[in-house]
């Protein structure tokens, strides 16, 4: 029936795409889809491994605990999910006569490759290791898989990653939770990555010049590792960045212009290295930053000037510091921040924050704050959600905070003051906004 062979290739089609876009949308989309042709009641093909499932070039063979790769998928089978079995071994000619696979999904095995494994699938475009018990790659694995474009290799206990001489064409490369030490140039041969993923590991360092090659990159998370410094030059060969995440790793000195290369950068998380010598230049240049994440960095000040470039900046994080003081006009330039986080720091003033006019949550929590000072909230007209729980608050003007639809005052020796004063224990006012 024609009907059902258009719905079968568009069915391909959105799968394959929604397969090589993002993992954590392949479970509940396969089960759609599943459902989906369950309801049509036809296109099921006549050959299928025993337990599997499967529709027009799709096999579906998840959590069934197999042992062995079914000797019987179909030879023009395109996509092959075996995630979640417990396959040890694959024998070398068990693809053999799958030359047309383009996504191979192994991930939650208990996978040891030895090299060659994939040799015939030549059209491979997406490759799903993760979760196995890798603990080195030959390097001739993956070879002549000249079309890969997406590999998933997150989880396993890989040392080292080789270079991979034939995935020029890779562009996603997941290599997080591994125990991976050192890096060699193995980026050299991977020039259209613009996704690298190798957070969760052990790096201690990075090659001054390895990633130098990779001028495509948008997305780089190094989060969770043992970097005590970065190459100075690190990145700047890295114009397209937008996303770069060095959380919780033990930075403590960053050269003035580390960043300063970085037009395109909108997200940087630097959380967790406490603590961190922040040159005042360090983010002059970053003028698409929508998102600063700083906190727990033992900062014990902010330079002037420090983040007068960021004026596109919506989210600031600095909680969890030692800021004791801030000047009036620190947050000038930011006039579209919308989430400022300061709690847990050492303030005890406030200046009357200018220009923060789209500002929407503010937290303000453990601090040692007596007081506010008495127009601070008539700039912040947005302003919805206060937390200033755990300060030292004793006097209360809800004037000027009329249109905030939460504050949390508890924890705070507070006197509403509203003609006779009441001790108020607590208030607990829960905020309405998530992402408080
Ligand atoms: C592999 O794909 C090609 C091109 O789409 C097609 O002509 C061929 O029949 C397929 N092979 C098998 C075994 O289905
Ligand atoms: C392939 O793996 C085997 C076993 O690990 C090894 O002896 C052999 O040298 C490898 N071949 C290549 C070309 O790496
Ligand atoms: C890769 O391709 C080269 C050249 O076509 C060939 O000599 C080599 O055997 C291939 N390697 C594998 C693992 O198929
Ligand atoms: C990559 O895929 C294209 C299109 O599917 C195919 O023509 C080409 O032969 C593949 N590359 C290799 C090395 O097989
Ligand atoms: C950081 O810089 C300071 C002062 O410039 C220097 O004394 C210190 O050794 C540096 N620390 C590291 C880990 O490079
Ligand atoms: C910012 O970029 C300009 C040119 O784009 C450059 O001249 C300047 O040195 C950079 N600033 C910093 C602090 O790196
Ligand atoms: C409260 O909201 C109204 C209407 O949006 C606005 O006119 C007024 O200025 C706001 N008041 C304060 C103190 O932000």
């Amino acid at each position: 029936m024609p009907g059902t062979h258009i719905s079968a290739v568009v069915l391909t089609v959105v799968l394959k795409i929604f397969a090589l876009q993002t993992q954590a949308l392949l479970a509940p989309m396969r089960t759609a889809v599943q459902f989906l042709i369950i309801l049509l009641g036809t296109g099921v093909t006549a050959a299928c491994p025993e337990k599997c499932f499967c529709y027009s070039t799709l096999v579906d063979c998840r959590h069934i605990a197999l042992q062995n790769i079914p000797p019987d998928v179909s030879p023009g089978t395109e996509t092959l999910f075996l995630d979640g079995n417990s396959l040890v071994r694959i024998p070398r000619n068990a693809f053999g006569n799958l030359g047309n696979m383009s996504y191979l999904g192994l991930s939650s095995n208990r996978l040891l490759l030895r090299n060659y494994t994939f040799e015939p699938l030549l059209k491979l475009q997406a490759l799903d290791l993760s979760a196995n018990h890798l603990l080195q790659l030959q390097e001739t694995l993956l070879e002549n898989l000249s079309n890969l474009t997406w590999l998933n290799l997150a989880s396993n206990n890989l040392q080292r990653f080789p270079p991979m001489m034939s995935l020029a064409k890779l562009t996603y490369l997941d290599l997080s939770n591994n125990e991976l030490i050192v890096f060699q140039e193995t980026f050299k041969h991977l020039p259209q990555l613009d996704t690298v993923f190798l957070n969760n590991n052990q790096l201690k360092a990075l090659p001054a010049t390895g990633f130098d090659q990779l001028f495509l990159l948008k997305v780089l998370d190094l989060s969770n590792n043992d970097l005590s410094s970065l190459p100075s030059r690190f990145f700047n060969k890295h114009r397209k960045l937008t996303d770069l995440r060095l959380d919780h790793n033990k930075l403590r000195n960053l050269t003035a212009t580390l960043f300063s290369h970085l037009d395109d950068l909108q997200y940087l998380t630097i959380s967790g290295n406490a603590p961190v010598n922040f040159p005042p230049e360090l983010f002059s240049n970053l003028t698409k930053l929508l998102k600063l994440d700083l906190s727990s960095n033992s900062l014990t000040f902010l330079p002037k000037n420090f983040l007068s470039n960021l004026q596109q900046l919506q989210v600031l994080k600095l909680s969890d510091n030692f800021i004791g003081n801030l000047v009036a006009d620190i947050f000038k330039c930011n006039p579209k921040l919308v989430y400022l986080h300061l709690d847990s720091n050492n303030l005890r003033t406030l200046p009357v924050f200018e220009g923060l006019q789209q500002l929407e949550e503010l937290t303000l929590s453990f601090n040692r704050l007596v007081e506010f000072p008495k127009e601070f909230g008539d700039n912040l007209v947005k302003l919805q959600c206060l937390q200033v729980n755990d300060n030292l608050i004793r006097q209360w003007d809800s004037e000027g905070f009329q249109n905030v639809s939460s504050v949390i005052l508890s924890n705070n020796p507070i006197c509403l003051n509203r003609g006779h004063a009441a001790r108020v224990e607590s208030t607990n006012i829960e905020c309405t906004k998530k992402h408080c």
